[in-house]
């Protein structure tokens, strides 16, 4: 028996799901400009700077066909280098070349997404029509005396849904982490209240204060408090054991499909002489290389029914069930979707 979690993954289309870093769109072409092309819940999406505004769109042009992301943006334009036809920001046709003394068709316009550009990341949203979500919180990005720095994106083949349950597993610490994040001497996990918050499921944490003594200086461990706004963002803000500051671990899995995603991180941290961001990224580094080959080897990529949950599991368990709730009431509508995101819980302590 192999059921899947989630049968309709539509829902996911009312998110705001990052598809790139500000960085990753100004080094796509030596205009500065774009354009990029990234793909998004199975949708090929081109990005593109028009005089300082964003756009996302489909990377199609609808003359011939040709991908958008093969082009060139011309001011506020983005040229299909096909057969020269440009399109505005709207998505709209506005010159071809071939025929520059008739009307343009009617047809002929490109999807265009909702995007913006938030913590350094482009944010496209593919569904907007129940306009009912938020870019999800990053608590520590621009707070004062705190230092962040956007990671080097990754691509994992896996589910977004397992990318976010691996972050949280609690258990997995002392089998995959031995050494580096924490003292395999402690293998049974905690079991938390979980929470939902005003569409985050929100938990906390106190890891063993002695495991300090066999972990690198590096190692984030302090008190561990978790929000995470549905369905795959995650800010964890540890006060840390060390010297009592705080570091920020904030994470985001994008879908690019129901098997592949590409991650996006920020760290942040307070401002400290001679600590260079390149330890930071290096040692999240070294975290993601002990993750991923087991969590690319989870099979089937996306998560199924009939895996054998616990009770240590209960992060993971509640999420699945929130996620399910919202893929079942986005079915049924607007309103049972607002309902479910909406849907406040307060744990038993
Ligand atoms: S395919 Fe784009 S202009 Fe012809
Ligand atoms: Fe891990």
């Amino acid at each position: 028996m192999n059921r899947p979690l989630i049968e309709n993954r539509d829902f996911l289309r009312h998110f705001w799901h990052p598809v790139c870093t500000r960085a990753e769109l100004e080094t796509a072409n030596p205009s500065g400009l774009g354009p990029l092309a990234v793909t998004l819940l199975g949708e090929r999406l081109v990005i593109a700077n028009f005089n300082g505004n964003i756009v996302a769109m489909e990377d199609r042009c609808v003359h011939r066909f040709a991908a958008l992301s093969t082009g060139t943006v011309v001011g506020d334009s983005l040229r299909c280098n096909y057969h020269g036809w440009k399109y505005g920001p709207d998505g709209v046709a506005n010159h071809i070349p071939a025929c520059p003394d008739q009307p343009i068709p009617r047809k002929a316009c490109t999807k265009r997404y909702e995007c913006q550009v938030k913590y350094d990341l482009v944010w496209v949203r593919l569904d907007s029509s129940w306009d009912c979500t938020d870019i999800p919180f990053c608590g520590d990005w621009d707070a004062p005396g705190m230092r962040s720095i956007v990671g080097d994106p990754y691509t994992w083949n896996t589910s977004a849904e397992r990318r976010w349950e691996n972050f949280t597993d609690l258990s997995h610490f002392a089998f995959v982490h031995p050494g580096t994040l924490y003292d395999p001497a402690y293998d049974r996990p905690p079991i938390p209240a979980v929470d939902r918050v005003e569409g985050e499921l929100r938990f906390a944490i106190l890891p063993p204060q002695d495991m300090l003594e066999n972990l690198p200086e590096n190692a984030p461990i302090g008190s561990f408090t978790y929000r995470c706004s549905m369905p795959y963002t995650i800010n964890l803000k540890i006060q840390l054991y060390r010297d009592s500051s705080i570091f920020t671990l904030w994470t985001t899995s994008s879908p690019i499909d129901a098997t592949h995603c590409r991650n996006f991180m920020i760290i942040s941290r307070a401002e400290k002489a001679n600590d260079p961001d390149h330890a930071h990224k290096a040692f999240q580094k070294l975290v993601l290389s002990e993750d991923a080959p087991i969590i690319e080897s989870q099979w089937p990529a996306e998560i199924s029914l009939d895996e054998v949950s616990l009770a240590t599991d209960k992060v993971s368990n509640q999420y699945r069930k929130w996620l399910r709730e919202l893929s079942i009431a986005a079915t049924k509508g607007r309103e049972a979707f607002v309902g479910a995101l909406k849907s406040d819980f307060t744990d038993e302590r």
